[in-house]
């Protein structure tokens, strides 16, 4: 095998499209392989399908490099590669809180009947822990290399929105491996990586499988630990903004994954905490981690309190009132509308007789394709025009620099809700508004009604 192994990426989602572009930027020789031929097309004709800060300019120069194709054919996939990551997806399932598995098995029983070398497949999604072990057995039994095919677990923790820093510089490695091969054949293919002083955590499988559920069940606890204070403040008129930046101030708390709000959404820590917990119990342990159901119902909480408060500013009835929706990302710097936060409330209110207005500035095409029941609009003061409330719900940097006095001359009633906190609520009182945001006292405008009522 070359010190620099041929890759493959199979599967090109945001995980996939991203490794192998980033891959392919380092100097690999990398070929992203997809069942979903338009994505193919896409990728091929250098359009990332997704939106995601830097990407495309990287694209660009990966093709531009001749080092980076794309194809839908395994056999060609298996002919090419030394090294093969399976970047598919593992939704929730549609009918339970496990992952679903079928795209990772789909992956798997293509590639190995023409696997006739010695090559290392690596897995990177995230999995509950024990399917490496019956991946491992799967393509020693099914390829024509049997033994020569070797399995090793690479999970990945980029953030959307930083997928790109993320990839080429994350803060770990982790190689679940079974053999010295395959450790040397994970340290040629991230040699690039490793150079920069990354560290490398080398384990067996199944603690790598684990090290990703563990972390992300890690990061929602933090999240709705905030939260959960949040309600604690609510019933106390204490402040939870004030509270989690005194805790911060303690390094072993840390300030980060601590901002209280609407809490977390998105295609990755609630369904991965659910098929943790899920997994656990199948293993007997659910016990062990029980306290996951909590932070699932306390970061569904989160959304439900949005929506009361709305409807407390509204006298108790939204029946009728105009609604603007600022954010239906699930976070900024993102086109991802899975499981977001914001479009739940919006999409609550709109049930409630509301008549909600929604703008994004990147996740409106995806938002109006899932609800088609919502109204759209361009910018946040034309989502704002005539609102008998306003509410945020994403925290995108251009919502934080809205002029209050400028939104004020265009609603109905100046009230505002910060589902994200992310303004300054004595700037927005000043300015007339009405603000209100999840854990904190109300503050009211110093001057009442809006400019136009
Ligand atoms: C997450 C993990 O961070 C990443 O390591 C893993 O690989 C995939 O899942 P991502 O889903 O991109 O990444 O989003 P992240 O930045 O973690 O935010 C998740 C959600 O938590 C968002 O909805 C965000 O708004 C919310 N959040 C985050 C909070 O509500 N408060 C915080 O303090 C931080």
């Amino acid at each position: 095998m070359t010190a620099r192994p041929r890759l493959t990426v199979i599967g090109t989602g945001y995980l996939g499209a991203t490794h192998a572009i980033c891959m392919a930027v380092m100097g690999f020789e990398v070929l992203g392989v997809d069942v979903d031929t338009s994505k193919i097309e896409k990728l091929t004709a250098g359009e990332v399908p997704f939106f995601e800060p830097g990407l495309p300019e990287l694209l660009a120069k990966a093709l531009e490099s001749g080092r980076l194709r794309f194809t839908s054919d395994f056999r060609e996939a298996a002919a090419f590669g030394d090294v093969h990551f399976l970047c598919v997806g593992t939704p929730q399932q549609a009918d339970s809180e496990a992952a679903d598995l079928r795209y990772v098995d789909a992956a798997v029983t293509s590639l190995a009947p023409h696997l006739t070398r010695r090559t290392l497949v690596v897995g990177k999604s995230t999995v509950p822990v024990g399917t490496a072990a019956r991946l491992a057995e799967l393509l020693r039994t099914t390829a024509p290399a049997g033994d020569q095919v070797e399995l090793a677990w690479n999970p990945e923790f980029l953030r959307e929105g930083f997928a790109v820093d993320d990839t080429m510089k994350p803060d770990r490695l982790v190689f679940g491996v079974t053999s010295a091969w395959a450790q040397e054949q994970l340290r040629a293919a991230f040699g690039p990586v490793i150079a920069q002083d990354v560290p490398v955590k080398v384990t067996d499988l199944q603690t790598a499988e684990l090290v990703k559920v563990a972390a992300n069940s890690f990061l929602a606890t933090k999240i709705s630990y905030i939260n959960a204070m949040a309600e604690v403040c609510e019933a106390t008129g204490a402040d939870v903004h004030d509270l989690a930046e005194a805790l911060a101030y303690d390094e072993r708390i840390g300030g980060k994954f601590l901002r209280p709000g609407l809490g977390f959404g998105g295609g990755c820590l609630p369904k991965d905490i659910r098929a943790f917990a899920h997994r656990a119990e199948e293993l007997g342990v659910g016990q062990a981690v029980g306290f996951l159901r909590e932070i699932d119902g306390i970061n569904r909480r989160r959304r439900a309190r949005t929506v009361d408060l709305v409807v407390e500013l509204c006298a108790g009835d939204v029946a009728g009132k105009r609604v603007a929706a600022l954010g239906a990302a699930f976070k900024p710097n993102s086109d991802d509308i899975r499981d977001a936060p914001a479009l739940d409330v919006a999409a609550t209110l709109h049930r409630m007789g509301a008549v909600v207005t929604v703008f994004d500035p990147a996740a409106l095409d995806n938002a109006r394709r899932v609800h088609p029941e919502l109204g759209y609009a361009t910018s946040a003061l034309d989502a704002a025009r005539d609102a008998d409330v306003v509410v945020l719900l994403t925290e995108w940097n251009e919502f934080r620099e809205i002029s209050p006095s400028a939104m004020a001359a265009v609603v109905r009633r100046t009230r505002i809700v910060d589902g994200r906190h992310a303004l300054v609520p004595a700037h927005w009182a000043a300015a007339g508004w009405d603000y209100r945001a999840l854990g904190r006292p109300a503050v009211h405008g110093s001057v009442h009604g809006s400019a136009r009522s």
